[in-house]
This record gives structure tokens, C-alpha cells and sequence, in this order.
């Protein structure tokens, strides 16, 4: 229980201050996929990768940060209301760098309030469905190292802190800044040129949108960090991947961007996705993250294609079996009406937002998003 002093800074029983700051962090969908690390510990992708972050109206992160001398340790956390381990590496590398930042500055001015030695009560809710890929873990880490960077007042700027959310989840480095962003793999052993870059703002290209289909809610099988370190250790095909396949598609891609060449940006995304998910096929044993809704929209995605006579959606998957399909707003209405044709008329289907298809593995229910 808290009061309010007359800063309007709230207060104890034992009147002891108690520091907060709440913040919000959007999902980023990769058109280029994270999948391999080459040093777990510090999270080191083996390949760089891109991605789309869209606006924060729909999916998100919200996060609260609080500290106070009376607060008893350790750190906690509550994730949509639940306890939460704090205590993984991942978590505990994200909290040591924010704690040793506020610390430097501390050191520099001693008028400031020792927040770093204070106990994090850290409380986060995601509106969207967790671990079910659709990026929880890159807006929960990204609004996790915001929320404590703002409560600790740091002037680092976003790709800075995207260092550090890196840690927490390698895709989260990319939430820290809207638009069109690249995680480039880097060099260094240490991971300092590990880290998110704006590759275009989202004002070069704001008639990009995504349709999200949720196909199903429910947690995966594997973890993207399990299923990703196993493909690593046994596909034959991850290699060519990782070196060759990758490399090629993030230029591609890249110039796709700075042309806003549509046709190409959708092409690399699709053929993208399939490499990806046939690397997760190649994996030993195999990790299946499309079911038959997923391939329902793969199809969907086809006849949007097809019967345009030119490439207006193209289809993504992450490791899970919901599907975001990325569109220009000029096609919006062909996008949603050959979802109708290819899915049926099925209840409660009008093609508009948020209406639900009924298919074999899930429901699928669409809502569009501003990128
Ligand atoms: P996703 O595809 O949703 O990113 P992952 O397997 O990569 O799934 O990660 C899911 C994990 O991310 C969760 O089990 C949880 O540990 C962590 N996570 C998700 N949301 C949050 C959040 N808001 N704050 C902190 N951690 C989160
Ligand atoms: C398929 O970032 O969730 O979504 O670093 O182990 O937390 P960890 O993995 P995570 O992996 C994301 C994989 C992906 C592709 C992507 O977002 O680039
Ligand atoms: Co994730």
C-alpha cells in the first residue's frame, strides 16, 4: 500500500520513496530470421537478420519498474499477473548492465537517490499471446530494459540499450526502435557490435501493414532458444544457411527497402520464412512449428497473388504456427476478400478485423496492423 508525498512521488507505510516508471514495447516480425547463436551466453547470432516493428496500438509489451530502499530482495517479477523467474543469466545479464549504468552516474553525482542498490519489483503484461510466435519475448524484453532504463533516468540511447536487451532475447534488440531494423550479427567476441540498426524509419514507407492470423494461442513445444540451439547442433543445412543463404537475402533485402519495391520485399520475405522453417525441419528430431491452419494461409497468401496477376501479400512465420502476412494498404481490400475464398465461408469470417475462420488445428482470427 502507498501514498502520495506532496511531489506526487509515491510513498511507503515506512515513508520510504518508491521510484517507478511504466513504458510500452511493440513486437517486431523478421523478414530475415534469428535463428542460431554462436555464444549463447551473450545471446551472439550467427547470422544478422531484419525485421518489421510494428505500431504499438495492437501487440505489446507493458511494463512497470519500481525500486525502494524498503523493498525486500531479491528482484521479482510478475508476468500477466504470475510470478516469473528472475533469476535465468539472461534476465539477471539485463539487470547487472542497467544497475552498473545508474551506478556510473551515482558515482558522477552523489545528489542522486542510490536507485542501483534498491530491489526491482518488475511487473509486465503482454495483451497478446505468449510464447505462441509471436515475438513475446523481444516486446517483453524490450519494454523490460526500457521500463528500468527510464526508472534509473540513463541517457543511453535506444541501439544502446539494445545491446542489452540482446541479452535478455536476441530479437528484443530489434523492438528498441520502430521502422525497418537490422540486427547485424557483429564481429566481435565481446558482442559490443551486436546490435540493432535503423535500416529505414518508418516514414520511408509507412503504407506498409501486417495481418496478424493467430492460428493458435497456446505456448509452443519448443522455445525458440531450445529449438534454435538444437537445429544448430544437428541440421546439415543450417550451415549454408547461416553463411551463405542469409547473407544474400539481407542485401536483397535491403535494397527492397530503399526502393520500396514491394514485389521484392515480399519475395525475400516468403522464401525467407520457408528457409527458415525448413532448417526447423532439418533438425534433428524435427521441430514442427507450421500446422495445417498455418498452411491454410500460406495458400491464402497464393490466390491473394495469383488472382492480383502480381505479389500483394507476402506470408511470414516465426517459430510458432500463427502467421503475419504483410501487405500495402492500397490492397487491403484484395488481401482480406481472398482470405474469404480460400478459407471458405466460414462462421463469423467477413474478412474484416478481428472475425475468426474455424480450421482443422485453430481458429484463425485476423486483425490488421499498422507497421
Ligand atoms: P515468442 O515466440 O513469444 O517470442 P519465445 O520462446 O521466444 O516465444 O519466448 C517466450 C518467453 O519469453 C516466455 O516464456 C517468457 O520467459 C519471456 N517473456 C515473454 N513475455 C515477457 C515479458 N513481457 N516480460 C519478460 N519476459 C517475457
Ligand atoms: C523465429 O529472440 O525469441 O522469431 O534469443 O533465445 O530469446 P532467444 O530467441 P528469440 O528468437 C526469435 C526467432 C524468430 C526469428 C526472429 O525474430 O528473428
Ligand atoms: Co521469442
Amino acid at each position: 500500500k502507498t501514498a502520495t508525498n506532496r511531489r506526487n512521488e509515491p510513498i511507503d507505510m515506512n515513508g520510504d520513496h518508491v521510484y517507478r516508471a511504466s513504458t510500452t514495447a511493440p513486437v517486431n516480425i523478421a523478414v530475415i530470421k534469428y535463428w542460431g547463436k554462436r555464444d549463447p551466453r551473450l545471446n551472439l547470432p550467427t547470422n544478422s537478420s531484419l525485421s518489421v516493428t510494428l505500431s504499438q496500438s495492437d501487440l505489446r509489451t507493458h511494463t512497470t519498474a519500481s525500486c525502494s530502499p524498503s523493498f525486500s530482495p531479491p528482484d521479482t517479477l510478475l508476468l500477466n499477473a504470475q510470478p516469473q523467474p528472475l533469476s535465468d543469466a539472461r534476465s539477471q545479464a539485463c539487470l547487472t548492465s542497467l544497475r552498473a549504468l545508474r551506478s556510473a552516474l551515482e558515482s558522477t553525482d552523489p545528489s542522486l537517490p542510490p536507485l542501483s542498490s534498491y530491489p526491482l519489483r518488475l511487473s509486465s503484461a503482454n495483451n497478446f499471446p505468449t510464447a505462441a510466435g509471436l515475438a513475446s519475448s523481444a516486446a517483453g524484453f524490450a519494454a523490460l530494459v526500457r521500463a528500468i532504463a527510464d526508472l534509473y533516468q540513463l541517457p543511453q540511447s535506444p541501439t544502446e540499450l539494445s545491446l542489452i536487451a540482446r541479452q535478455g532475447s536476441g530479437s528484443a534488440c530489434r523492438s528498441l526502435l520502430g521502422g525497418y531494423v537490422a540486427w547485424d550479427q557483429g564481429t566481435l567476441l565481446d558482442g559490443t557490435d551486436s546490435k540493432a540498426r535503423l535500416v529505414a524509419p518508418r516514414s520511408h514507407w509507412p503504407e506498409m501493414r501486417a495481418l496478424i492470423l493467430v492460428v493458435s494461442a497456446e505456448k509452443k513445444g519448443v522455445s525458440s532458444t531450445t529449438g534454435m540451439q538444437t537445429t544448430v547442433q544437428t541440421s546439415p543445412m543450417f550451415q549454408t544457411r547461416a553463411t551463405q543463404v542469409v547473407p544474400r537475402a539481407m542485401r536483397e533485402m535491403e535494397t527492397a527497402i530503399a526502393g520500396k519495391d514491394f514485389p521484392g520485399f515480399a519475395k525475400i520475405t516468403m522464401r525467407e520464412s520457408n528457409s527458415f522453417h525448413a532448417t526447423c525441419l532439418d533438425t534433428d528430431p524435427p521441430i514442427f512449428y507450421l500446422n495445417d491452419v498455418s498452411r491454410a494461409a500460406i495458400k491464402g497468401v497464393e490466390a491473394v497473388n495469383e488472382k492480383a496477376g502480381r505479389i500483394a501479400a507476402a506470408y511470414t512465420f516465426d517459430a510458432g504456427p500463427n502467421c503475419v502476412v504483410y501487405y500495402l494498404e492500397e490492397d487491403g481490400d484484395v488481401v482480406a476478400g481472398a482470405f474469404k475464398t480460400v478459407l471458405g465461408e466460414k462462421e463469423g469470417w467477413t474478412g474484416e478485423q478481428g472475425k475468426a475462420v474455424k480450421g482443422a488445428e485453430g481458429v484463425l482470427q485476423g486483425k490488421v496492423m499498422e507497421t
